[in-house]
């Protein structure tokens, strides 16, 4: 990035293990059909391991910039993240240009860039919610704030809804979140409320996998304005409840995960499942009464066989 001194160079940025993860999902995503012009964004939480790898390429030149939020889990944390207004398409390309490090100060308060960037680029107009949902997720892994203090992530963290999870006592805690614009998701928020029992039925009903992928269910959000913060603290409401996808009525579809195969995999499957329903619809005459769907059975069924806790209170 153009403020800092000495500037990063972007060819060891783009070797590090980490960083070809990122670009990679990216990459797939735009390859998928998922990202229009700039549409879609995503973060990655680093590991300690991940920070000492890239440590000698970072700067401190960069001034602190305040968050919209407070997220004191987040204190002392590097995120990798999408730059705003910057295609997914190049990200393979130009990966500095396309993302960069941020740290987050000692109260996580305050961000400031230390490498990649290239072109002064900043993080995703989306970044708030990102910290908010990182911070739902770093929450419930207890390893940030060990004073306790919860900042603006207590709005909607509850421990006793996170432990009802399926996902979050048989995997670790999320460390990606990625966000894309997939034509079959945005199609569906034509067709169903924003009601997350009848999306998950829906989904899950789609293909066996579904259930697996997700036994939680989706979280859905109704309409928001794209990068508002009421889009930020809906979204983070799901993420501390437990959920890893949560769709955004006629904008997309975020997925969390604990690697970039996670997210990746869990936006494929729920792209998968929403284009099937979709052309099962279509085909049928747009009725929902298929001939032959997934029965409630047969999904409590599947979840049985895998030792899945399934979310009962979305079933009919
Ligand atoms: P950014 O380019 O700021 O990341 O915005 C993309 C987007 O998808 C907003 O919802
Ligand atoms: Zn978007």
């Amino acid at each position: 990035m153009s403020v800092m001194a000495p500037p990063c160079s972007p060819s060891p940025f783009a070797d590090l293990a980490f960083v070809r993860g990122f670009v990679r999902m990216c990459d797939d995503g735009w390859r998928q059909g998922w990202h229009e012009r700039n549409g879609g964004n995503a973060s990655y939480r680093m590991t300690a391991a991940d920070v000492a790898e890239s440590r000698p390429l970072m700067s401190e030149a960069d001034a602190w910039t305040p968050l919209d939020v407070r997220a004191p889990q987040l204190a002392g944390a590097h995120f990798l993240v999408t730059v705003t207004g910057s295609f997914m398409r190049y990200a393979a390309e130009e990966p500095a240009r396309t993302c960069g490090i941020v740290e987050i100060d000692n109260v996580g308060a305050a961000y400031r860039r230390v490498c990649g960037f290239d072109g002064d680029g900043r993080p995703t107009s989306e970044f708030s919610g990102h910290m908010l949902i990182h911070a739902a997720y770093a929450a419930g892994e207890g390893e940030q704030g060990s004073d306790g203090e919860r900042g603006d992530a207590a709005l909607f963290t509850d421990p006793a809804s996170r432990a009802a999870s399926p996902s979050s006592l048989v995997t670790p805690p999320p460390r990606v979140v990625y966000h894309a614009h997939p034509v079959p998701v945005i199609a569906l928020s034509k067709l169903l409320s924003p009601d997350a029992a009848a999306w998950s039925r829906a989904l899950w009903r789609a293909m066996t996998e579904c259930v697996m992928v997700f036994p939680e269910g989706v979280g859905v959000v109704g309409f928001e304005v794209p990068g508002s913060m009421e889009l930020a603290r809906a979204s983070a409401e799901q993420a501390a409840c437990g959920k890893r996808a949560v769709v955004w009525a006629h904008h997309g579809l975020l997925c969390a995960g604990t690697s970039f195969d996670d997210a990746f995999g869990r936006m494929h499957a729920i792209v998968k499942a929403a284009d099937i329903h979709n052309t099962a619809l279509a085909v049928n005459g747009v009725s929902s009464s298929f001939a032959s769907n997934v029965t409630d059975g047969e999904l409590r069924a599947i979840a049985k066989s895998l030792g899945l806790a399934l979310n009962e209170s979305y079933l009919a």
